[in-house]
């Protein structure tokens, strides 16, 4: 069998402190069954040659995890600046908040040429190569030309937007190129693959055929989609655990008998924070009924503070915080609690099934794992109510949450009273339909459907020609 070698930016060598973020939620459980190869960034930086390009290797199972370190100056151009300063905002359909300039595009290539030289000499020729995610959009190509032949597929965990929208960035076309040297583009959604084969025809030329993929020369590159998914029993059973956690009856007991809104996040402006604190406070404004009725909890790990739109978004959500609680508050009542720490996903697994509304409202999410973890907290029998943005990728599966438009505060607010309000056989049948979605799903099952795929299309697909 051929050895899968996943490459993404951030590796987590499962150490119990990692950082559990959804790329890693997704692939973890096939790393350790099908064992193989990960490479990537150390999340260290240091200016030693030898730690940025002799990987340090660490056995753990099956898998080999493979990471090195970046230079300062790599760290700032590649990871700050161009992939989640000009990337990020562009993928989420966000140009407003996106910088760019030349020499941080030169310095993410520059990492993916790297990168690409210190993998090399660990490949064998029968790998499967899986790489993931907008910081490594040049590496297919970066591979190829070093002369690498195995199958190469792409996952992208973000969305993908419009032609129009990708070519407000200068050079987009470069990355649409290289990203055509894989054998297997995939994506969260059929549109977020629509608007890529889109781009692809109108930006380098490449002809669409008939059963979905892309012909460019003498290439055919396959394109779908694979909605990444959660282990939904495993999750309920965690939340069933945690239900009586010392951390959940903490927080049940300070509820005293209100109800619980939730919001679990990273601190990142693509999640729509700014517009959800706005949305609670409309509630409150508006139906002054749930004054001392509910408390919202907002869980905003704080994510990526060396980028100036992040450490903005923190110093704006703290400032609206404090003025919900200090105008709308009572001397017996913080309507609303802001955490900008990460807590353990144990812990939270609890927090969900304890909350009446799980709050889940991002501009544009790829996908956004949370609104499925929170439907499988629930207790089935007197369930909480998912308010989800009709822009995450998981409301094509969860379409029986309240949709919401994210960035409209009215909106929000409507949709914390009706699932406030909301019957408990209403809340049933919804939380039914979320659960019939996504029940027999698992993150084992989506990286095996993309690695079959990929293995299809790698025995299917010429080779490009060697200069
Ligand atoms: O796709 C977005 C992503 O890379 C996720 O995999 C992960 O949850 C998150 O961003 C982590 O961000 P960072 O690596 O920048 O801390």
């Amino acid at each position: 069998m051929s050895r899968l070698v996943v490459v993404s930016n951030r590796v987590t060598i499962p150490t119990g402190d990692a950082k559990a973020g959804g790329l890693a939620v997704a692939l973890n459980d096939l790393m350790e069954r099908q064992g193989g190869l990960w490479f990537g960034w150390s999340g260290g930086s240091s200016t030693d040659e030898k730690r940025c390009n002799v990987p340090a290797i660490v056995d753990h199972g099956q898998v080999q995890y493979a990471t090195v370190d970046l230079t300062p100056s790599e760290l700032e151009l590649y990871y700050n600046n161009f992939s989640n300063g000009t990337l990020w905002p562009l993928l989420h359909s966000l140009p407003e908040q996106m910088n760019f300039d030349r020499r941080s595009l030169q310095g993410y290539r520059a990492v993916n040429q790297r990168l690409s030289d210190v993998l090399l000499p660990l490949l064998r020729p029968s790998d499967t190569i899986w790489i993931h995610d907008y910081h490594l959009l040049a590496m297919a190509a970066a591979l190829r030309a070093r002369n690498v032949n195995c199958p190469i597929g792409f996952f992208l965990h973000t969305p993908f937007p419009s032609p129009d929208m990708l070519s407000s960035v200068p050079e987009a076309a470069l990355f649409i190129r290289d990203l055509l040297s894989a054998d297997l583009l995939g994506f969260q959604t059929a549109n977020d693959a629509e608007n890529f084969s889109a781009s692809a025809q109108r930006i380098a030329g490449a002809a669409r055929l008939a059963g979905g993929g892309l012909q460019l020369g003498n290439r055919q590159i396959k394109v779908g989609s694979f909605p990444v998914e959660i282990d939904p029993r495993d999750f309920a059973e965690m939340a069933e655990e945690n239900q009586g956690s010392p951390e959940t009856e903490r927080l049940r007991r300070s509820l005293d008998g209100q109800h619980l809104i939730l919001g679990i996040d990273r601190m990142d402006p693509t999640k729509g924070l700014r517009h959800r604190l706005a949305g609670y406070r409309r509630l409150l404004e508006t139906r002054k009924e749930w004054s001392r009725q509910t408390t919202f909890l907002q869980i905003a790990a704080a994510s990526r503070q060396d980028v100036d739109a992040y450490q903005h978004l923190r110093d704006d959500l703290e400032g609206a915080a404090g003025r919900i609680n200090a105008t709308l508050g009572e001397s017996d009542w913080v309507p609303l609690r802001l955490i900008s720490r990460g807590v353990p996903r144990d812990a939270i697994s609890g927090f969900m099934r304890e909350a009446r509304i799980g709050l889940v409202t991002p501009l544009r999410d790829g996908m956004n794992l949370v609104a499925k973890e929170y439907v499988a907290a629930q207790d089935p029998e007197d369930p909480g109510v998912l308010v989800l943005s009709k822009f995450a990728g998981a409301a094509r599966q969860l379409g029986a949450a309240i949709l919401v438009n994210p960035v409209d505060p009215d909106e929000i607010a409507d949709a914390l009273d009706l699932a406030l309000r909301m019957s408990r056989p209403e809340r049933q049948d919804r939380w039914q339909a979320c659960w019939e979605a996504i029940k027999d799903a698992s993150a084992l099952g989506w990286g095996r459907s993309f690695v079959s795929a990929l293995s299809r299309a790698g025995s299917e697909i010429p080779r490009p020609a060697r200069t």
